[in-house]
């Protein structure tokens, strides 16, 4: 017999039927006359309720039917007497794939804190919760896909390997191959890069959007979709030192078309999570955030507020709010600031413009002012900053001469400026941190919870 995915099993034209099914038992209860057990697929987070009949089976039979283990149950489906659940099915046979011995398996009861699973990070996918964030991240990644094909962007594939450090924060992961307790010399005593594996040095990209810039100044429209590594050692709620980005990259778009852009897309992918992932959301809206669904429904239907910095700054001075990095402008906005701004003052999600250059990257166009760069940043509720982006310096000289004055080898960034030597044109871009996106539909606060395996400062785990 086929088996039925638990996820397609509460399908009313099935009751009546004979069915297969498989998955992992999350309890067993009941007494010497019927036992009921709990079956999970990971297809849903419902779990199907498997009834045995004692008369049929045998304790000896029922035994390794405990947490954890696996199992094939054949039987009949009928509509359910219990409560909360539509159908159950009467067991005919039982298969035992694998046992969990009951002393050792960790997921024996239900109610485990976060940061107790985040420590059984290879198991905690079979509970509910993770269950529930993984399906939920997985919808998010084919909505994402889906948004951009349907608007006619290509997917461009841009190196993890790199040479270059596109946001210029000196957070890379060097990558090697040079035996580091033997490292070769040049005369004058530095490492020979020479020998490495790509004869330089080399590490793993922070950002794909300079390649993206190449992609977009061809193709017209492009995002990229993979992973990034950051090696800055911050160890707060928002940050991974491995995490999924999605970097949109646009020829002919100015600032306010990225805005707009940047809004219709997340409006997009949380629309989509609503519709498609009603279960798994619920189910997190019941245990971890009763305010989860309204506060998604609301940034759908919101028109995110804009404005510049200079004008952000200015309500958070006369906001009279004691924060704890004092503000005033030239200096970067911390998360209590953004979230300031978003969730008491304006009480909706907010773009933030016109960034002083100092504190932004090299790439952003400079505005007249000779002061600020056409930054924007999409700032969310509970997340602080979901979104970075800007519209690109186009013009050559003003671009080389940034880089000059920031210091960054030129040799290294050729083939970045023959982009405005050959066919310039005004261009914009962001990109979206993917967790922060899953943290905010998912109602989560901490980022490690909503990636499979998060790698952090001293944790790299599984
Ligand atoms: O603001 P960032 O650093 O911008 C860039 O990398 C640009 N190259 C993007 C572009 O214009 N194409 O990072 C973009 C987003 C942030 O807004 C944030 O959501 C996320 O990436 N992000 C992180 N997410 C998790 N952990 C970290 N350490 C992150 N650093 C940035
Ligand atoms: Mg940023």
């Amino acid at each position: 017999m086929k088996r039925t995915k638990i996820v397609d099993i509460f399908d009313p034209a099935l009751i009546g039927s004979e069915v297969s099914v498989k998955g992992w038992v999350r309890t067993r209860r009941g007494n010497k006359y019927v036992q009921f057990v709990a079956l999970n697929d990971g297809s849903t987070v419902k779990n199907l309720q498997v009834v045995f009949d004692m008369n049929r089976f045998t304790d000896e039979q029922l035994k390794p039917v405990t947490t954890g283990s696996s199992i094939h149950v054949t039987g009949k489906l009928v509509e359910s007497q219990g409560k909360g659940q539509t159908c159950e099915i009467q067991a005919d046979t039982l298969e035992i794939y694998g046992t969990a011995d009951p002393n050792e398996y960790p997921l024996q009861k239900k109610g485990h804190t976060l940061e107790f699973l985040r420590e059984k990070a290879h198991l905690r996918p079979r509970t509910n919760t993770f269950g529930a964030i993984l399906r939920i991240r997985s919808a998010l990644a084919f909505a994402i896909h889906k948004f951009f094909n349907e608007k006619g962007f290509f997917y461009l594939n841009t190196p993890l390997i790199t040479a270059s450090d596109c946001e210029g924060a000196g957070a890379m992961f060097q990558v090697t191959t040079l035996p580091l307790n033997n490292l070769p010399k040049t005369d004058n005593g530095q490492i020979d890069y020479s020998k490495d594996f790509f004869g330089k040095p080399t590490a793993l990209t922070v950002s794909g959007q300079l390649e993206g810039e190449l992609g977009a100044t061809a193709l017209g429209a492009i995002y990229t979709f993979g992973p990034t590594f950051r090696a800055e050692n911050s160890n707060t709620p928002r940050h991974l030192s491995e995490f999924w980005m999605i970097e949109p990259e646009m020829a002919f778009y100015d600032i306010s078309d990225n805005m707009d852009l940047a809004e219709e897309f997340i409006k997009y992918c949380v629309n989509y999570a609503l519709d498609n992932c009603k279960d798994d959301i619920d189910f997190l809206a019941e245990h971890f955030d009763k305010e989860l669904i309204d506060r998604l429904r609301f940034v759908v239907n919101h028109d995110f507020v804009r404005l510049t910095y200079t004008e952000g700054v200015k309500i958070l001075e006369e906001s009279g709010r004691k924060f704890e990095f004092p503000v005033h402008w030239g200096t970067d906005l911390q998360s209590e600031h953004e979230r300031y701004l978003v969730e008491e003052h304006f009480k909706r999600p907010v773009i933030l413009t016109d960034y002083p250059k100092e504190i932004k990257a090299f790439y952003m166009k400079q505005n007249e002012d000779g002061k600020t760069v056409r930054a924007m940043d999409v700032l969310f509720p509970k997340i602080g900053e979901i979104i970075g982006g800007s519209e690109r310096e186009a013009d050559f000289d003003k671009l080389s001469k940034r880089i000059n004055e920031l210091d960054i080898p030129m040799k290294d960034m050729w083939w970045y400026l023959d982009t405005r030597r050959f066919g310039t044109v005004p261009h914009s871009g962001f990109g979206l941190g993917f967790e922060r996106l899953v943290l905010f539909v998912t109602g989560m606060t901490n980022i490690r919870d909503v990636i499979p395996f998060p790698r952090t400062p001293n944790n790299a785990e599984f």
